[in-house]
């Protein structure tokens, strides 16, 4: 069956991965390119005073005006329209009444459903003025995710992505979350195969046109451990150090990838170029 009914993994071959045709792949851009947007909408909504709770609601809203419907809400009791990640939270932050301030680093992960099918991305995003130590986490982060993705093409291994994030990060004396993982999506939410952000090329599975999947990378500042906060959800690095993700959601083409959820506005970093400045005198 091919991208029309809803199978579920109890009814799959087991180890089997789904692999999408055109129409999938269409449905996923649309559903990737939707949820840039939102992403995008919430930059100029990131400043210190603002509540996590007001982006979320421009989340919500965003996915309302665009007949769409955010994944994370009620999804195995989760609260919210989107997660939001502050400073020494890993993943998973749920919006709360407490203000953005000065200095801040925050992840915002939203994923929407269009038309059945899932879009998922998440970024960065300065509050202010950060510490040059947070910028350089934003940077490393970004480029394990740029490497990555990089890594993908049909016949290698998903082990391959996550050598390519594991070495760089380390490289730059950061750490690899090992908690949480990317993983296959599609018109489910959370599918195989999982997309581990270390380990080494030949593991895991190969990659095969028509895949769809996540790559999510976790890095932190200090060490790899997290903890779960009594909320349920939210994961903090057990030493505090500062940590930062960046995803994308992408297909598996017969020559590399196709990224869904490239921002149409240029934003998928956070200091990403303004428009050019008028020429002096
Ligand atoms: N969007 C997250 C991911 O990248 C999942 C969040 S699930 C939630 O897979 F329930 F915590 F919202
Ligand atoms: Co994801
Ligand atoms: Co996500």
């Amino acid at each position: 069956m091919n991208d029309t009914g809803t199978e579920t993994l109890a009814r799959r071959q087991p180890g089997a991965i789904k692999l999408h045709g055109p129409d999938a792949f269409a449905a996923m851009r649309k559903a990737g390119q939707l949820t840039a947007e939102a992403l995008d909408l919430l930059a100029p909504l990131v400043k210190p005073g603002v509540t996590t709770d007001a982006i979320d609601r421009a989340v919500f809203e965003f996915a309302m005006d665009n007949k769409a419907f955010p994944a994370t809400l009620y999804y195995h009791g989760y609260p919210r329209s989107c997660c939001t990640s502050i400073n020494h939270v890993v993943c998973h932050g749920i919006p709360s009444d407490k203000p953005l301030k000065e200095g801040d680093i925050v992840n915002i992960d939203v994923t929407l459903i269009v038309d059945g099918w899932h879009g998922d991305a998440s970024r960065m995003y300065a509050v202010g003025d950060i510490p040059r130590r947070a910028m350089r986490l934003l940077e490393v982060t970004y480029e394990c995710l740029e490497k990555g993705i990089a890594a993908v093409k049909p016949g290698a291994t998903t082990g391959h992505i996550g050598e390519a994030i594991q070495r760089h990060a380390e490289a730059e004396r950061c750490s690899v979350v090992r908690d949480f993982c990317g993983h296959g999506l599609g018109q489910l939410f959370h599918d195989e195969p999982n997309i581990l952000h270390y380990g080494s090329a030949g593991e895991g599975v190969v990659m095969k046109p028509g895949m769809l999947f996540t790559i999510e990378p976790m890095i932190n500042l200090g060490r790899p451990h997290v903890k779960i906060l009594s909320d349920g959800w939210t994961a903090v690095t057990r030493d505090r150090s500062l940590s930062a993700q960046f995803e994308h959601t992408i297909g598996v083409t017969e020559t590399g990838v196709e990224i869904f959820t490239r921002s149409p506005k240029g934003l998928d970093f956070p200091d990403q170029p303004g428009p050019p400045l008028p020429a002096l005198i």
